[in-house]
């Protein structure tokens, strides 16, 4: 078979890993050949593409970002887009689609409305696609968050202040909940539980008047007030329609400088949570996802996603994966947990 390739959305640790497992795989198993499409869904409407296969993918399983590029068109955001996508794909007899949310419904799209025959993948460090207990490139991105809170811990603690860690996540705070409670932070906000920012306050104070000293915030970036409390400016929308986050953490420090009078600063974790080598878990589930993803192709699995559930590499139906608007949400019961080491 000759199968494509791409990558989309976001870039994430672990998406070289995929590429190349798909492709030794393939070639391995079902002496498949590949093509490779530029930038995501821009190099299939554009019909940008490159040869994939094992000498091209040798040395990437460690490396970051990804070898094929990446982006956040859509075919059906662009005029004509479905059409030249739909040409383009003519010279393949199945695609494997790499993304996250958006890259994903794109295919989803194509899938139901056009057969196109595609298997998918999920990515994202925000770990916030149903379906899937985890996707890659989260645990690499609680790494770095929780090596971060611990490095603010002890710069924290000599100058006995207050720092916030602004975290990524924009409608879940799976990484602020994870390296918050892996970096013991004394506050973890995230977009799941609205905080308050008098009972943040108010538990800094007594924490800090119990006799510990210094204390790390975790924020995610897509954090929101409880209804009446303070307000967050308006946010600029990017040429794709995404809310552009980040910043929320200067309000925080602000807000909690000028009520409890603890001196407070401010550190953006950003795009350093999503570059950088991914950790051995990413490679081998990313790993796992490829060789899965290309077993999907040659069973015609089309219209599916792998995932993984429990232990286990399973197929869903990329509907399932990103049916509801709502994306995979942090569960009340493990906000507590964080909450408990927070008094
Ligand atoms: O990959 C998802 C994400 O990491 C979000 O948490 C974040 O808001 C967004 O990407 C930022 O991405 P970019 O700056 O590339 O638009």
């Amino acid at each position: 078979m000759r199968v494509g390739v791409l990558t989309g959305g976001g870039d994430c640790p672990g998406l070289n890993a995929v590429i190349r497992a798909v492709v030794r795989k393939g070639e391995v198993a079902y002496k498949d050949e590949f093509v490779g499409y530029a930038d995501g869904w821009r190099g299939v409407i554009e019909g940008r593409s490159m040869p994939l296969n094992s000498f091209v993918c040798r040395g990437i399983l460690p490396r970051g970002g990804t070898i094929l590029g990446t982006s956040r068109v859509s075919p059906h955001r662009q005029d004509g887009g479905v059409a030249a996508a739909l040409e383009n794909l003519s010279e393949v007899d199945a695609l494997v689609v790499i993304g996250g949310e958006g890259t994903l419904r794109a295919g989803l799209e194509l899938y139901s409305e056009e057969q196109v025959p595609l298997v998918g993948v999920p990515k994202t460090i925000d770990n916030d696609i149903s379906s899937t207990d985890v996707s890659f490139g989260f645990h690499t991105a609680v790494q770095i968050a929780t090596d971060a809170i611990d490095r603010l811990h002890t710069t924290a603690e000599a100058h006995d202040r207050v720092m916030v860690c602004e975290v990524m996540g924009r409608h879940a705070g799976w990484i602020a909940i994870y390296a918050g409670i892996a970096g013991g932070a004394a506050e973890i906000i995230i977009p799941e539980e609205p905080f308050d920012i008098d009972e943040i306050c108010e538990s800094l104070v007594h924490r800090h008047s119990s006799g510990r000293w210094a204390s790390v915030v975790v924020v995610a970036e897509g954090a929101i007030p409880r209804p009446g409390t303070i307000s967050v400016p308006e946010r600029e929308i990017d040429i794709y329609g995404h809310r552009r986050l980040g910043g929320i953490s200067n309000l925080l420090a602000k807000e909690i400088e000028s009520r409890t009078g603890f001196e407070s600063r401010v550190t953006i974790l950003g795009h350093v949570q999503r570059g950088g080598t991914p950790t051995a878990f990413d490679r081998v589930l990313a790993t796992r996802f490829g060789m899965a993803a290309i077993d999907a192709v040659h069973d015609k699995a089309f219209g599916q996603m792998v995932a993984l559930q429990g232990d286990r590499i399973v197929r869903v139906p990329l509907g399932d994966a990103v049916r509801s608007d709502k994306p995979k949400a942090v569960p009340h019961d493990l906000f507590e947990v964080g909450e408990v080491f927070c008094r």
